[in-house]
């Protein structure tokens, strides 16, 4: 067994301030949803057992994390009713194990595993006798500490946690205290199946507040010990669309930086955006705006951008280039072949040492189906080509400036076809495209 036994997740929150249908674990961040990076945290911690609390949305939250999580031991609570955080755990409470237990929110994608693990540490570690603690929570300064509970300790700043006071339930003086709750805690097996049904609604909003069990806690002469986070920013919390911009840029931040790490040259991470998930080879380089979304892989000394868009099922293999003004989905580009300049690649293979000449467009989509097309090694397409899906393009085979590949062409090896609609040209290879 792990350190932790069950992370519960709170995830069934309505998610009203996002002004959306959908529920708001499931937007997007960086190309995954937002609930994926909270369960990669719980399993950053190795637990038996993660248990997610869903309510809007249960059907569509449940299929997205077990689609992104197939492996994992994940379960479900259903809270049909947002009667509070306390009232959340209480519903996942069949779920929870041996073992301690970290509570999450399925809203807070920055949190980093070391603070995990710090806290969990804290609470096993940081009490008397061998199971430590009853529990430990997280807290943090706040520059703005509006809609937070506040941190109340006994006898000033630096005293012993005395208990957890809601915004609303505030006094003028409570409210001036900068200290607040972040919603993490860990506790000792068997603490919250003991302290919850407990809890009361007697508050400003009627709902059952996981905090009052802190607050049990500690009048009933338990300490609970309080971890400070360093970085406020790793704490946010998700509820509007403002704040999801803002942890998009802190996601997308750290992204960067693991590459920047791994030897990808990113001439300019302020316009460059990569997804959760993406490979990228050492030396490769990226140059400004551009966008690689999730699901495209590129290999190793490759040169992406200024301004290109490389969309799922984008496969460059080492060496190839993809240059301004090119979009590439389910596109493989084969070993040093290039595509430098105003192209549209869609569900194409391209063999190696393929030049793409400027303005090349595969058209993939007749209206109602996507077909594939194939460009053989070597092969050269001449500027301005239109390839209409399905074509085939043998290898060493050229299209001349210009050219209209209609629809089912089969230009065999070594060929040269030109014109509109392009039709084979017996003579020599006519050279019609830029590098
Ligand atoms: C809670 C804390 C507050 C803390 C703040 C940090 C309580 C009573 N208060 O505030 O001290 O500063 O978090 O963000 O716990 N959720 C459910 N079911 C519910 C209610 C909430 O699943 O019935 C989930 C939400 O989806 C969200 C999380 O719990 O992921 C926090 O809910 P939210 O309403 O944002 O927090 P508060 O209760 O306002
Ligand atoms: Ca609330």
């Amino acid at each position: 067994m792990g350190a932790v036994g069950t992370v519960v997740i709170l995830a069934a929150g309505q998610g009203t301030r996002m002004k959306s249908e959908c529920p708001k674990v499931l937007h997007s961040i960086c190309g995954r949803p937002m609930v994926a990076y909270v369960v990669d945290q719980a399993l950053s911690l190795d637990p038996d057992r993660v248990v997610l609390v869903v309510g809007k949305g249960a059907e569509d939250v449940k299929n997205a994390v077990l689609a992104a999580f197939p492996q994992a031991p994940i379960e479900f609570a259903i809270q049909e009713e947002q009667l509070g955080t306390g009232h959340a755990v209480r519903c996942a409470i069949e779920h929870v194990g041996p073992g301690p237990t970290l509570i999450l929110y399925g809203d807070m994608p920055l949190l980093r595993p070391e603070t995990l693990r710090d806290l969990v540490r804290v609470q096993v570690e940081g009490g008397p006798g061998e199971s430590g603690a009853l529990s430990a929570l997280l807290t943090v300064n706040a520059q703005d500490p509006r809609g937070f509970g506040r941190i109340l300790r006994q006898g000033g700043p630096d005293g012993a946690l005395e208990r957890i006071v809601e915004e609303r339930d505030a006094s003028p003086a409570e409210r001036a205290i900068k200290e607040v709750n972040v919603g993490v805690y860990a506790f000792r097996e068997g603490i919250l199946a003991e302290y919850l049904p407990r809890l009361s609604r007697e508050n400003a909003q009627g709902e059952y507040y996981l905090t009052d069990v802190a607050s049990a806690l500690v009048s009933d002469g338990h300490p609970v010990l309080a971890l400070q986070l360093a970085n406020e920013s790793d704490a946010i919390g998700i509820n509007t669309l403002e704040q999801l911009s803002e942890a998009r840029a802190g996601l997308q931040a750290r992204i960067l930086a693991e590459h920047l790490a791994a030897g990808v040259h990113i001439e300019d991470p302020a316009t460059t955006y990569i997804d959760w998930g993406v490979e990228i080879g050492q030396g490769t380089k990226i140059f400004p705006c551009t966008m690689i979304r999730a699901g495209a892989r590129v290999g190793r000394d490759c040169e992406v951008g200024p301004f290109s868009h490389l969309r799922t099922g984008t496969v460059l293999e080492d060496g190839s280039h993809v240059g301004n003004f090119t979009e590439t989905k389910n596109a493989s580009l084969g070993t040093g072949t290039k595509a430098k300049h105003l192209s549209y690649l869609g569900d194409v293979e391209i063999g190696s040492k393929v030049n793409v000449g400027a303005g090349t467009i595969v058209a993939n989509y007749d209206g109602k189906l996507k077909h594939k097309t194939q460009i053989g090694d070597r092969a050269f397409i001449g500027s301005g080509s239109v390839l209409i899906a399905p074509t085939r393009i043998g290898k060493g085979a050229l299209t001349g400036g210009g050219a209209v590949v209609t629809r089912g062409s089969e230009i065999a090896d070594g060929e040269v076809w030109v014109g509109v609609p392009a039709r084979p040209l017996s003579g020599d290879r006519e050279s019609s495209s830029t590098e």
